[in-house]
């Protein structure tokens, strides 16, 4: 089974054997992909009952329907999340965001999240709800950037640099650290003398990265 390679990248952070839930599965690729080659037991959720249909489609012509459980809900709601990894990935940071609010307990094992924009609130509402994240990958596709998170319950003091880079992708991706730089420094050519607080505000940002990282 050939995957694309954000889901390719997402299923290689799943442990073998795990037991998973993933949220907003669409079409259950990523189900299907980890019960055939990681043997885990699986949930496929969705908010959306057409998408559902085609994940059971999908799984009826794989013959795994006594492996992969299909449960229309919003988010976790109404799931048992006690050590499981939640997977929920191809969504805009609101989405997540709604979804781990309605979270009560953290009784998972682990999450793997991948937002489509705004990724450095993502970290700091992550940060603030009482995660660490523990893993980060930085990968292109067909023009477009991505980046997954495994993160798990714990507490850890991030700073700036670390919700706008990521605590790890700035130390595994030289490359990516300096294109955000050299972002920043076309940014800051671009903000008129007038608009002193933003002028600093990135120049900061500019400074610690040059203090830091380069
Ligand atoms: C673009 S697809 C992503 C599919 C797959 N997770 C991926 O990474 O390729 C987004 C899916 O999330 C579902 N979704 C959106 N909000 C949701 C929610 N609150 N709970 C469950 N599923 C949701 C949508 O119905 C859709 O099937």
């Amino acid at each position: 089974m050939k995957l694309s390679k954000r889901l390719q990248t997402i299923c290689d952070l799943v442990e073998e054997n795990s037991s998973i839930i993933d949220v907003g599965c669409d079409h259950a690729l990523i189900d299907i992909y980890l019960v055939l080659y990681k043997h885990v037991t699986a949930i496929a959720a969705d908010v959306n009952q057409n998408a559902l249909a085609i994940a059971k489609e999908n799984i009826r012509n794989y013959q795994l329907e006594h492996q992969i459980q299909t449960v229309l809900t919003d988010g976790v709601k109404g799931l048992d999340i006690t050590d499981k990894t939640i997977i929920i990935c191809g969504m805009g940071t609101q989405t997540i965001i709604d979804i781990i609010k309605n979270i009560t307990t953290y009784t998972m094992k682990e999450m793997i999240i991948q937002s489509n924009h705004d990724i450095s609130r993502l970290r700091k509402f992550l940060a603030e709800s009482g995660f660490t994240i523990v893993d980060e990958v930085f990968l292109k596709e067909r023009g477009k950037s991505y980046i997954i998170m495994k993160v798990k319950v714990g507490h850890t003091v991030y700073h700036e640099l670390d919700y706008l880079l990521g605590p790890i992708i700035k130390k595994k991706y030289s490359e990516y650290v300096r294109e955000y730089w050299l972002k920043q420094k076309q940014l800051l050519e671009q903000i008129p003398e007038h608009n002193y607080d933003r002028r600093m505000q990135i120049a900061s940002i500019i400074e610690q990265i040059e203090k830091e990282l380069l």
